[in-house]
């Protein structure tokens, strides 16, 4: 199968030298595209920068801001089976990105921001697609009801959800704690490593793919 999957923060410029990011490492989606690309999928990984080592026979995108990510999700979405979109996107952007790099001025600044295009939110509805849809969610309250809002607003086969107000798992750390959200049921696996919670997740994203069924 072929299954895209978009991981790592965005950049978001704010002139030559600076931009706006998250503390997004990239472990999980690279977890799980390595896992993918081992167990003999064809992996489109579409990241923002992160330090981590490229998983050997990936088709490997790299991306800085959210609007680059967007393109190129939507370029290649349809040759996708399965698509997991484990990307922290930025959800606002600088409304002007000044050619030069901005001098201090007075005592105070204020930086003007606009929507970034919902990547996720736009697979069912721009993208027309119609494979399995895999959703993240990071919450800090309310995880599994959040999650399940998502699910349904995104149109999401399922949605991982991970407590980022825990210093233990989720963002930047080995280990992940997740709810699996399905739009029948809910799935709580062990806290673990992410690379063998990414072996988890993608057995449960197999079974959703009419190849991988009970049929
Ligand atoms: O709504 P929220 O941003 O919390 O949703 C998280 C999910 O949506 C993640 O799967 C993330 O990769 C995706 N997302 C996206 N484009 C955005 C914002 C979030 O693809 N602009």
């Amino acid at each position: 199968m072929t299954i895209l999957i978009t991981a790592g923060p965005t950049r978001e410029a704010i002139d030559p030298v600076r931009f706006l990011t998250n503390r997004s490492s990239g472990k999980m989606g690279y977890a799980l595209a390595r896992t993918a690309a081992e167990q003999g999928h064809r992996v489109i990984l579409i990241s923002g920068p992160t330090d981590l080592d490229v998983p050997d026979r990936v088709d490997f995108i790299p991306v800085e801001s959210t609007m680059e990510m967007y393109a190129a999700v939507e370029h290649r979405i349809a040759k996708a089976d399965v698509a997991i979109f484990a990307a922290a996107v930025a959800d606002y952007r600088p409304a002007h990105v000044s050619e030069e790099k901005i001098k201090k001025t007075g005592g105070t600044m204020t930086l003007e921001l606009v929507r970034n295009p919902d990547i996720l939110g736009s697979a069912r509805n721009q993208f027309a697609y119609q494979g399995v849809l895999v959703g993240f969610a990071a919450e800090t309250e309310d995880l599994e009801e959040n999650a399940r809002s998502k699910l349904e607003s995104k149109g999401c086969d399922l949605v991982v959800a991970n407590d980022v107000s825990r210093k233990d798992i989720g963002f930047d750390v080995n280990d992940n704690e997740v709810l699996l959200v399905f739009p029948d049921r809910t799935e709580q696996p062990p806290k673990d490593t992410k690379q063998h919670l990414a072996h988890i997740i993608l057995e449960h994203i197999i079974e959703l793919t009419p190849v991988g069924g009970p049929n």
